[in-house]
């Protein structure tokens, strides 16, 4: 590699917080929802049209919006996904900046979170006690909902065909459970930690919240489940309580295990967000999808499918008995 291709791929990742803050306070100020307008038009936002051109121009140099004779605008595509209600900027301006950003970089008392957590790995507290917090658990979840309406669908489609009850272990708010319920017409449980369910919307009637700890067997449904789907779930777990869930599962008779999740070589952003998990969930691991194969095979699922399901970011790893 040369010194200048070395120089400019050491710029691409040191400069990009940039057009990513960028991006993230329009999502939150919902700027795409005024758009096509000028800098002018956006008093409401801002009263310095230069400071408004700086900002689009930023973003237009990463591909977000153009100009056409002094306006600003978005194509088709990116109006739908980041403009009206229940868009992509509800999680970005949500859960993303809101919430994830200051849980890797200066947290709220300005000190660099990554770096204290790299000293000191056992100060994570996990989603548990995150979400101690219901206000928290509520507005995380509102977010990811929104956020994961789109993949829900993706994952539906690619799930095997269940011949009855499914079980969806930490599904938050249920985005992928609806999904799968409609889809396949079958029922779908949900199990997350009480203040999760507590505030989850009503769905359909063939989604049903139930409060309990994927890590406990004992507080999951006395049901028999024709399959399970993880999504994100191994990401939230300490990496040790992965393969003792998978044989839980296995001795509860399912046939198939679907697993979600950010894993290690699968993409561009894959790893980084497994850091952002990394950096508040107790014990993380990193894992390939092959690494989860193998540990679906070990559990018992001889079967093992696998492609990628949100571009350059996540993974479907399924598991089925022979
Ligand atoms: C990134 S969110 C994913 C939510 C949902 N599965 C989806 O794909 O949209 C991770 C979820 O795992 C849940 N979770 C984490 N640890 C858990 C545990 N020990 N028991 C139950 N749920 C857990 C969190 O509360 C959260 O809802």
């Amino acid at each position: 590699m040369s010194m200048s291709k070395a120089a400019r791929t050491i710029n691409a990742t040191a400069f990009s917080y940039i057009s990513s803050w960028a991006l993230l306070t329009a999502a939150e100020l919902r700027v795409f929802d005024h758009l096509p307008a000028r800098s002018q038009d956006l008093s409401a936002i801002s009263p310095d049209p230069d400071l408004v051109d700086t900002w689009m121009l930023t973003l237009a140099d990463a591909g977000i919006v153009f100009n056409n004779e002094g306006v600003w605008n978005q194509t088709d595509d990116m109006a739908t996904l980041l403009s009206g209600d229940n868009s992509y900027v509800d999680y970005l301006g949500g859960q993303v900046m809101q919430q994830m950003t200051p849980r890797l970089t200066l947290g709220h008392t300005g000190e660099n979170v990554l770096a204290s957590v790299l000293a000191n790995p056992a100060s994570r507290r996990g989603y548990q006690g995150w979400f101690a917090d219901p206000d928290e658990a509520r507005a995380y979840q509102s977010s990811q909902h929104a956020g994961s309406l789109g993949p829900a669908k993706a994952l539906a489609r690619a799930l095997p065909d269940p011949t009855g009850r499914v079980l969806d272990l930490g599904g938050g708010w249920g985005a992928i459970a609806q999904a799968v319920a409609k889809r396949h017409n079958v029922d779908v449980d949900v199990v997350d930690f009480a203040t999760v369910v507590s505030s989850a919307p009503a769905g359909s009637e063939r989604v049903k919240f139930l409060a309990g700890n994927a890590l406990d067997p004992a507080t999951w449904p006395e049901q028999a489940y024709d399959g399970v789907v993880l999504s994100y779930l191994f990401s939230s777990i300490p990496g040790s309580a992965q393969e003792p869930l998978l044989a839980a599962l296995a001795d509860r008779g399912v046939q198939w295990i679907a697993i979600h999740d950010f894993m290690a070589g699968s993409g561009r952003w894959a790893s980084a967000w497994s850091l952002q998990h990394a950096v508040f969930v107790p014990e993380h691991r990193s894992r390939s999808a092959d690494a989860i194969g193998a540990m679906l095979n070990a559990a018992g699922f001889d079967t093992v499918s696998s492609a990628p399901l949100i571009d350059e970011m996540t993974t479907l790893v399924v598991g089925t008995r022979g």
